[in-house]
């Protein structure tokens, strides 16, 4: 057992995540200041686990408040999910991208120095390859991202690469997460994004559930199988296991691991929207538009590493993850506002 600090407990992520800690039987602490999440998913998550994580509302920009918690709860490890992640967002406000997801982390890991903890896991991106040299992108692939928010995620790496290094004992796994999609197979937690969803999945999940018109289809002029772009979708409750095994990765290994988490398999935008019409048992209005600028044709993870460091390999296909998302959309229409 192990007694876990999970920063952004109450995300999409996070939540997941911290029900799979709880039933694997460690000790979680929650500190979320809920800038993009709601309590409520917490509340779910001590049902279907059965106990309760402690929860701290506090922002990681508050160093004090970072200090109390490490005080009482005396983590062994941390799990670093708080942050902003609108990659559009990271454009036009990207000061406030830096100071939360640069400057929050430098004082986490301040906070943990203090108080002699050593081994976190970091919420990386596949964000930081920025555009492919070849696929698919192995852990040695050039870091180039292309967005304030992917260079949060490159300067993070590299900030805590320096201090592993100086320090004795510590140990870092940064996961850089593919697209993560779908939910807990309850239906009582999941993605619940503010306003008009950025990402396709729940994107899709609106327009199949009668409150959005029509997916909009960015580009179909890509060199895919169909024109249209191609990401390699991982589900959430496998993300979530893929950091339970680098908890244990971390407490067994010193030094700094970035590791890839994917399925090693790609799907089109028309392949998931027809595998969501499958899912949801009826048909989704689609029209092509232009490309939307920023994206790349296809992502797609080598996957070797975390098989071979974490002894973990996604096991939830693409059905899974439109299963999953529908039945979270349709028993939760406004999400945790319902
Ligand atoms: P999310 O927004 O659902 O979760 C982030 C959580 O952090 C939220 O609960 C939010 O309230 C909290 N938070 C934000 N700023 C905070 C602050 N200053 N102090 C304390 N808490 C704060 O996002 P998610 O999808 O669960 O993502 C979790 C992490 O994974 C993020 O770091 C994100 O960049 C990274 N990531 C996400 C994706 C994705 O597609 N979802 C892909 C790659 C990486
Ligand atoms: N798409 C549409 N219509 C939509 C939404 C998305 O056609 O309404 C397409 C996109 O053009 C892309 C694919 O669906 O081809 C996936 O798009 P998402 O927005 O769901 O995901 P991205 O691959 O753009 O973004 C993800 C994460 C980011 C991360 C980025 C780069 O959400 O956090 O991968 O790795 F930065």
């Amino acid at each position: 057992m192990t007694r876990v600090l999970v920063t952004g407990g109450a995300g999409y992520i996070g939540s997941h995540t911290a029900l799979a800690l709880l039933r694997a039987g460690h000790d979680v602490l929650s500190f979320d200041n809920y800038a993009n999440s709601s309590p409520e998913a917490l509340r779910r998550v001590t049902v279907l686990a059965g106990r309760s994580p402690e929860i701290v509302e506090g922002d990681i920009r508050d160093r004090a408040a970072l200090d109390a918690v490490f005080f009482r709860f005396r983590p062994d490890a941390v799990i670093h999910f708080a942050g902003l992640k609108a990659v559009g967002e990271s454009v036009e406000r990207p000061l406030a991208y830096y100071r939360t997801n640069v400057t929050g982390t430098q004082e986490v890991l301040e906070t943990m120095q203090t108080h002699d903890c050593r081994q976190i896991v970091f919420s990386s991106s596949a964000t930081v390859y920025g555009e492919a040299r070849y696929l698919p992108f192995d852990e040695d692939h050039p870091l180039a991202p292309t967005s304030p928010y992917g260079r949060t995620k490159l300067f993070v790496e590299d900030i805590i690469r320096d201090w592993v290094h100086a320090r004795r004992g510590t140990s870092a796994v940064m996961l850089r997460y593919f697209n993560p999609v779908g939910a807990d197979m309850s239906g009582q937690i999941g993605e619940d994004p503010n306003g008009i969803p950025n990402n396709l999945l729940p994107y899709l999940a609106r327009v199949a559930a009668g409150r959005l018109e029509r997916l909009g289809i960015f580009g179909n002029d890509y060199d895919t199988r169909d024109g249209t772009g191609e990401r390699d979708f991982i589900h959430v409750s496998d993300l979530a296991d893929a950091h339970l095994a680098a908890l244990d990765f971390a407490a067994h290994q010193i030094g700094a691991t970035a590791i890839n988490v994917g399925t090693g398999q790609g799907a089109t935008v028309l392949e998931m929207l027809h595998a969501f019409e499958t899912a949801a048992g009826r048909q989704i209005a689609y029209q092509f538009l232009p490309r939307r600028p920023g994206d790349v044709a296809r992502s797609l993870a080598a996957v070797d590493r975390a098989a071979r460091l974490l002894n973990w390999r996604a096991t939830r296909d693409v059905a899974d993850m439109c299963v999953s998302t529908w039945n979270w959309q349709s028993r939760n229409p406004d999400g945790y506002g319902t």
